[in-house]
């Protein structure tokens, strides 16, 4: 690995304030990263779709669609599910899961993770 090719960590939140407004997109050293705290847990995603590189993690954060079914394996409509949720690209509507960062109709679509931990209150990412 070169020396340019190391990464750095950097403080790019606290805790507390990424809980109380569960997204937040961050410009760090001129990487645009969405950081998502859903379910009790932290996640870190590149602001870049893989579909035609829009600013995804700018969009919104909506319960994934599901297909009811009812009596006789009859359609109910459509629902949402109680705790997925799905981030959707501002640009074209793509849809990816906030935790795993996969398109639900294809799982080798996805968003571009970027290491990230918590320290003492501190939301970190490696870059
Ligand atoms: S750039 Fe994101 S859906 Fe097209």
């Amino acid at each position: 690995m070169s020396t340019s090719e190391l990464k750095r960590d950097v403080v790019v939140a606290q805790l507390e304030d990424l809980k109380e407004r569960e997204r937040i997109v961050v410009d760090a050293g001129g990487t645009e990263v969405g950081l998502y705290f859903h379910a009790d847990q932290v996640r870190a995603w590149s602001n870049v779709c893989p579909h035609s590189g829009g600013p995804v993690c700018q969009g919104k954060m909506m319960p994934r669609t599901i297909q009811l079914v009812v009596e006789n394996r009859k359609s109910g409509g459509p629902g949402f599910h109680p705790t997925d949720r799905n981030i959707v690209c501002p640009w074209h509507g793509f849809e990816f899961d906030v935790l795993t960062g996969k398109h639900p109709a294809d799982q080798r679509v996805g968003l571009r993770s970027v290491p990230v931990r918590v320290e003492n209150g501190e939301v970190i990412i490696s870059i």
